[in-house]
């Protein structure tokens, strides 16, 4: 039996569940591969920026849909240490337009009671966006509505590869018996430490990969690969994926 707000045709989102069904229909936890904008762009002549800046929209439109639906933890993927290889000019735009979305929305998140997380290296944004970026985390923290994880400069490799070194120097130093590093250590040691684990993750724009986003956190998670580009998945769009996922038999390995 789907029970998410989905299964209702035509249901009022506002009416969806509010703090998750406590029953694994709706997921604790969804990530989101945003693709398409430059695709969404190009479809209308316009420069690839305008692509980006409708993707902000389509975050703004898919938060609101995350928190009505009482999912617990939306992670996005909004800049991958790969992206580095994009323009200058393209670059800077995505820059740009994360900082505009923090000052902009700060507010309005703080009122929603969303609390904003930062995985990966934002270091490498420099030190104005960091600046702006570590006030909206310290500002939020005490949220409990909804986890905004924002994925900047991330790359899953580097995040094992840091967690498994951090563990290497624990032994090497004498604070960690090498028989205590198992999943539950790693699981510690990566950037999303605390959070819920991955239930379901969606990638848009048709591509049918994981692009280095969240390797170990997706072990069990359900995958979704829609067709709509970012800038053009709405609500609708949202609510579809979890009635999707509810209709999908977990086994974590077993029958
Ligand atoms: C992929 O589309 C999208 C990105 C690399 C950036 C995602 C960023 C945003 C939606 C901007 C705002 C983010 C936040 C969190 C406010 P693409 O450019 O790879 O599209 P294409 O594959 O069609 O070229």
């Amino acid at each position: 039996m789907i029970s998410t707000p989905a299964a209702t045709e035509g249901a009022e989102a506002g009416t969806a569940t509010g703090s998750g069904s406590g029953d694994g229909t709706v997921p604790r936890h969804v990530a989101i591969i945003m693709d398409g904008n430059g695709r969404w762009a190009a479809k209308r002549g316009l420069p690839r920026a305008a692509g980006h800046r409708a993707g902000a929209e389509a975050v703004r439109t898919t938060l609101k849909a995350a928190a009505r639906a009482g999912v617990e933890v939306l992670t996005l993927y909004a800049f991958s240490s790969e992206n580095w290889r994009r323009s200058e000019e393209e670059v800077s735009d995505l820059k740009g337009l994360l900082a505009y979305y923090v000052d902009k929305e700060l507010d309005t998140l703080h009122r929603e009671g969303v609390r904003l997380q930062l995985i990966g290296d934002p270091s490498a944004f420099g030190p104005q966006l960091v600046q702006r970026l570590e006030r909206a985390v310290e500002r939020t923290a005490g949220n409990t509505r909804l986890t905004l994880v924002v994925a900047l400069n991330y790359g899953s490799r580097t995040e094992i590869a840091a967690a498994a070194r951090a563990l290497a120097e624990d032994v090497a130093a004498w604070r960690r018996d090498p028989d205590s590093v198992d999943e539950q250590a790693i699981d510690e040691a990566l950037n999303t430490a605390g959070l819920p684990d991955l239930d379901l993750l969606i990638r848009t724009s048709g591509e049918v990969r994981l692009s280095n986003f969240l390797l170990w956190q997706a072990a069990y998670a359900e995958l979704l690969f829609v067709d709509t580009l970012w800038p053009d998945f709405d609500e609708a769009a949202f609510l579809d994926a979890l009635s999707q996922f509810a209709g999908r038999q977990r086994r974590f390995g077993g029958r």
